[in-house]
């Protein structure tokens, strides 16, 4: 009986996921809009946030194991350039979250001793811009926190 209750809890999050968020990336787009797409074309946005997740997750480890941070990479900064699914997403408020997320970034390589801490200040600017961008991905985002 726990178990449904589980999985009935995990249901009702999706379905109240699904009704706050608006299709900002490709991610969240409905399925009847991805049918729309002849096949799923990810953008310049989409594959540099999928580069940025691996490389935080190979930075978790370092900082986790205590190794070498070594230096900033600098493909980051293309979060300031690269193409969006949809470009009208390419705003204020967004110019001003991906400065945010840059510095806490540049941070943990000119501070390493706090790595830890600016780490996962890092992490929570990635959060904060999914709030209002792109819901979809938080959960996997989520899950780089250095606990
Ligand atoms: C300034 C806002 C912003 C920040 C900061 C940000 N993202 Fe994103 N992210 C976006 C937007 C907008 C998209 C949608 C891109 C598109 O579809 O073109 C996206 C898409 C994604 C996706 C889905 C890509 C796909 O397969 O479609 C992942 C995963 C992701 N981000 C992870 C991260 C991680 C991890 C971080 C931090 C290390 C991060 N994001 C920081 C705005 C942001």
């Amino acid at each position: 009986m726990k178990k449904y209750m589980l999985l009935f809890g995990f249901f009702l999050l999706i379905a109240c996921a699904n009704k706050s968020e608006k299709a900002a990336c490709a991610s969240d787009a409905s399925d009847k809009k991805k049918k729309n797409f002849e096949m799923y074309q990810m953008s310049e946005m989409a594959l540099l946030m999928e580069q940025m997740y691996v490389d935080n997750q190979l930075l978790k480890e370092r900082i986790n194991k205590g190794d070498t941070i070594g230096k900033f990479p600098n493909h980051f900064l293309q979060i300031h350039k690269a193409v969006m699914t949809d470009e009208s997403e390419n705003d204020a408020f967004f110019d001003e979250q991906a400065a945010l997320f840059i510095k806490s970034q540049e941070l943990i390589y000119e501070d390493p001793k706090n790595a830890k801490e600016h780490f996962n200040n890092g992490v929570s600017a990635c959060v904060r811009c999914h709030e209002v961008k792109c819901g979809g991905p938080i959960p996997k985002i989520k899950k780089l926190y250095i606990k």
